[in-house]
């Protein structure tokens, strides 16, 4: 259970595993830098064997990715044992008191002091859960931490503070979790964890205390079940989860639209956007590029201004604000630590936070005024590709209700573009079919490339950043993305023979004859161009290689223009020889600053 557990948890952090288990009355502990296959090979995980047991895949905050800074870290005596995500942001105040009481640390991970302090205070008041939750009121930061003993061999204590954690509840089992598909195998019966929890589970009772409140949590009516069946979170028959998500995008566009449809939050969320003075919206990455769509897309539709900024910048904007302004919250996981602080900073001002997320019941809706919700299914590779097209079309829709809502658009005009964005699945469906009988030469092509330009106007500008973020994070290839009327102020200087430029190219007249221009230059100095241009457009007769996409509505750009950019990243990768789900120093969700 622990190791297949630890599978479907590998894309949230994947430098190094380890496992601890109790195995006839004692605290046997296999850790080691690498990845868990690799890991297993080494160890052979599947030979220890023992009725309970915690688990834990890291990506590095403290201390640098090596056997000794593997989780579990046991105490001083063996007795308990830790796995521990997030960051204790006072482990070096908490490590000096606990060495000059004679503790010997081994690692250089903050995690460590967890058990160090946990083994302190049982030495004192000889009860493991009250020496455990005196330990949990002592750190500062972001944590969910499970501890195991040989002194209590029935029993997974646990606390959660900002960092993700669920329970997935079982017959005469329960499982402690980050999300929900290291459970799927065995449970859908979900609890998602609130901060400041803490208690224990056996294989047959769960305990749990709000250590805030001070009194325990009647856990029963926040049990959930998730709809996810395994097949959809594992890869369904293909290679990579990523090609798997990418072909995901048609269904994940219908599955949001019927959520949109029968949203009670999204009139609220209108009413709250048409009310406010200034909207600001932010998201990290690929959902950065979700939120300036939007600020492109509001600022053409409507006259509300409406501000796109990068969510670890939160502190320069929310400052500045106040209750008549309006926080736009995007964030897949509902879990990035720059745009919780981004709704914490905002909130704190008096400004209305509407958090845009995937997964229902994480931090951020949670921490928000009114949450919709995309429903792009489990997005496990860590490359961003179905939320992205669902985070645009929810974000579409949402302008959409709030034009009609403010009178901008006629009734007429609404069911025009609602229209439009009703057959946005069928739209990625043509567009990821076209695009992949093509891209194949030309991701060989690309595999030689070391440095590329993505460009595009107005609407065109967001999908041009997510095609070369794209590029960067899976295939390794430096790219760069502007406005395309950038090039002469400096960017051009780079282009030569064979240098390769990707237009993507709005159906919108004007924008279209602009970027004529930009093609035309860089033509002239020898670039290779590539164009995503809407069917039949004048355009694919003057580029080096095209991809021709449907354009009913400049709103679906991209739902229409992306597909190509991920699948061109997709089949680069794979042709390099690299693991698209799983690229160096990344992990799908940033829990920390
Ligand atoms: C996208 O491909 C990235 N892996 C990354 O930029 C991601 O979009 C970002 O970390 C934000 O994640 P979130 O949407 O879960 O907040």
């Amino acid at each position: 259970m622990l190791y297949t557990g630890l599978q479907r948890l590998e894309y949230r952090g994947y430098d190094s595993v380890g496992i601890a288990v109790i195995s006839s009355g004692r605290l046997v502990v296999a850790k080691g830098k690498g990845m868990l296959r690799d890991l297993e090979e080494r160890l052979g995980f599947t030979k220890y064997i023992g009725s309970m047991g915690i688990g834990h895949t890291r990506w590095a905050t403290h201390g640098a990715p090596s056997d000794i800074n593997a989780h579990p870290h046991v105490d001083c005596k063996g007795l308990f044992a830790v796995v521990h995500n997030g960051i204790i942001e006072n482990y070096d105040e908490l490590k000096k008191k606990l060495v000059s009481k004679g503790h010997i640390f081994k690692s250089e991970t903050d995690t460590e002091v967890i058990v160090h302090l946990i083994e302190e205070y049982y030495s004192e008041l000889g009860d493991v859960y009250e020496a455990f939750k005196r330990a949990v009121k002592e750190l500062r930061g972001a944590y969910a931490i499970l501890v195991i003993t040989p002194l209590e061999d029935n029993k997974i204590f646990f606390a959660k503070k900002d960092s993700p954690l669920i329970i997935g509840v079982g017959d005469n089992y329960n499982i402690l979790a980050s999300d929900i598909p290291a459970v799927l195998d065995h449970t859908r019966y979900i609890i998602v964890l609130r901060d400041h929890w803490v208690g224990y589970v056996t294989p047959t009772r769960i305990f749990i205390e709000d250590l805030l409140a001070e009194k325990p949590v009647d856990y029963t009516t926040y049990i959930r079940i998730v709809e996810w069946s395994v097949e959809e979170a594992s890869k369904g028959g293909y290679p990579h989860f990523m090609i798997k998500e990418i072909y995901e995008q048609s269904l994940a566009l219908k599955n949001t639209i019927a959520g949109l449809k029968s949203s009670q939050e999204l009139p609220h969320a209108v009413k709250v956007i048409a009310e406010a003075k200034r909207v600001f919206v932010t998201g990290a990455g690929t959902s950065y590029h979700a939120a300036e769509f939007y600020a492109l897309a509001s600022n053409t539709l409507t006259k509300l201004l409406t501000v796109p900024f990068i969510a670890s910048e939160y502190e320069v904007y929310g400052t500045a604000v106040n209750e008549s302004d309006v926080l736009v919250a995007i964030s897949q996981s509902g879990e990035t630590m720059d745009v919780l602080k981004a709704v914490r900073s905002f909130k704190k001002q008096g400004a209305r936070v509407i958090a845009v997320s995937n997964v229902v019941d994480s931090a951020i809706p949670r921490e928000s005024h009114i949450a919709l919700y995309t429903r792009a299914g489990p997005e496990i590779g860590v490359a961003a590709t179905k939320t992205f097209l669902t985070q645009t079309l929810l974000l579409a829709w949402l302008l959409v209700e709030t034009a009609k809502y403010t009178g901008i658009f006629s009734t007429s005009e609404y069911k025009e573009v609602v229209g439009a964005l009703e057959n946005s699945p069928k739209v990625a469906e043509i567009s990821i079919e076209k695009s992949d009988k093509l891209v194949h030469d030309l991701s060989t092509v690309y595999a030689s490339k070391t440095s590329m330009y993505y460009l595009s106007r107005h609407i065109g500008v967001p999908v041009a950043r997510e095609g070369a973020l794209k590029i960067k994070e899976i295939a390794y290839i430096h790219a760069e993305a502007y406005p395309a009327g950038e090039s002469k102020h400096g960017p051009i200087a780079l282009v030569e023979r064979g240098f390769p430029v990707v237009f993507i190219v709005p159906g919108i007249s004007g924008v279209e004859r602009a970027i004529k221009g930009n093609i035309e230059e860089m033509k002239a100095r020898s670039a290779e161009t590539v164009g995503v241009v809407c069917e039949e457009s004048p355009l694919k007769d003057i580029v080096d290689y095209v991809f021709e996409v449907p354009c009913p509505h400049w709103l679906l750009t991209p739902i229409s223009h992306t597909p190509p950019l991920q699948l061109l990243a997709y089949y680069t990768a794979t042709k390099k020889g690299l693991d698209p789900d799983r690229p160096r120093n990344l992990a799908k969700t940033v829990t920390v600053e």
